[in-house]
């Protein structure tokens, strides 16, 4: 099997080395443009659909065309499956303003760059997901909605890489931002719960965060098992002070446990308790079925891949 990742640039897929864009493309120059990170089991793009439709959504709040309708964008994901030919495997689609001019003038650019990565997944650390991991409440805010909009995932990550950066320095696996009135938001790659008094917690929209796809399964799942969810708006007090459970969520990780919360005040442990457990399984069902229905309705690149 090879192992090699597979790589599709603009209209083909073409191996690693050739794969190159240029100096003046304004996703390099600018951080102009947008991508979606999806995870493969089997063979099969986990919610697929709701990727596709959250990567139109991105690239139209920043005035963007993409360069290929979706169903156009589905082959090529497939293709580029077919050449990496890891069943499991991260995907990323990324499409930058493209090529121009120096300018800030999206009209300089007159065709947007296409580009899908597929690799190996990172080997998964197992005491994560038993243990839980150590979660840093760090000083860089999370972008406001009227500097950035979080919703749109954009190349523009310096906001999570400079919270990612102040996590590392205090020993913890992942940040976690407040908003600008000091409400929890979000990580710098995930989304986050708690549990109090038996209700599953979570920041709400308006708080500034993007809208995780993970994070919609997992209040899907917690709603049909009648789990209380709250949408709100929480400070830090309430997690270091109010919560029994936290974990966080991500395409690729899906639902990780968080044992030990660091910064605001003094730090907070917890158990990977009972809620937590269940979602975590229910969660691992949720993936499992999907790939199931998806493969017996096809299409899909099952069978193919090596
Ligand atoms: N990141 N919040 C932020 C800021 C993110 O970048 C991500 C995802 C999430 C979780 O969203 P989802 O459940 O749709 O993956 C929340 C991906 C994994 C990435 O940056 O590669």
């Amino acid at each position: 099997m090879s192992e090699k990742p597979g790589v599709y640039l603009n209209d083909r897929v073409v191996p690693l080395e050739e794969a190159r864009i240029s100096v003046l493309d304004h996703g390099f120059l600018y951080g102009d443009g947008v991508y979606e990170t999806m995870r493969v089991y089997e063979g099969v793009v986990f919610r697929m659909e709701e990727h596709l439709a959250r990567l139109e959504r991105s690239a139209s709040l920043i005035g963007m065309g993409l360069p290929k309708s979706a169903g156009q964008i589905r082959l090529a994901i497939y293709e580029t499956l077919l050449a990496c030919r890891h069943k499991d495997a991260y995907l990323r689609v990324t499409v930058s303003r493209g090529e121009g001019p120096i300018g800030l003038d999206p009209s300089l650019c007159p065709r947007p760059t296409f580009f899908i990565f597929a690799d190996r997944l990172r080997p998964i650390v197992r005491a994560d997901y038993e243990e839980g991991i150590r979660l840093a409440v760090v000083k860089t805010r999370r972008n406001p909605a009227e500097a950035l909009d979080p919703r749109i995932k954009s190349l523009n990550f310096l906001n999570n890489i400079l919270a990612g950066i102040e996590a590392k320095k205090a020993g913890a696996d992942e940040a976690l931002m407040l908003n600008c009135k000091g409400q929890v938001a979000e990580g710098t790659t995930s989304n986050i719960f708690f549990v109090k008094g038996g209700a599953l917690c979570t920041p709400s929209p308006a708080c500034g965060i993007l809208m995780g796809i993970t994070r919609d399964v997992v209040l899907e799942v917690a709603r049909r098992l009648d789990i209380r969810v709250v949408e709100g708006e929480f400070g830090s007090r309430d997690l270091f002070f109010d919560a029994q459970e936290v974990f966080i969520t991500s395409t690729i990780r899906g639902v990780v446990p968080v044992r030990q919360l660091d910064g605001a005040f003094s730090p907070g442990s917890f158990p990977v308790g009972p809620v937590t457990k269940l979602l975590m399984a229910e969660y691992r069902k949720e993936v499992s079925s999907y790939v199931e229905n998806t493969r017996a309705a096809g299409p899909s690149i099952w069978g193919f891949g090596g």
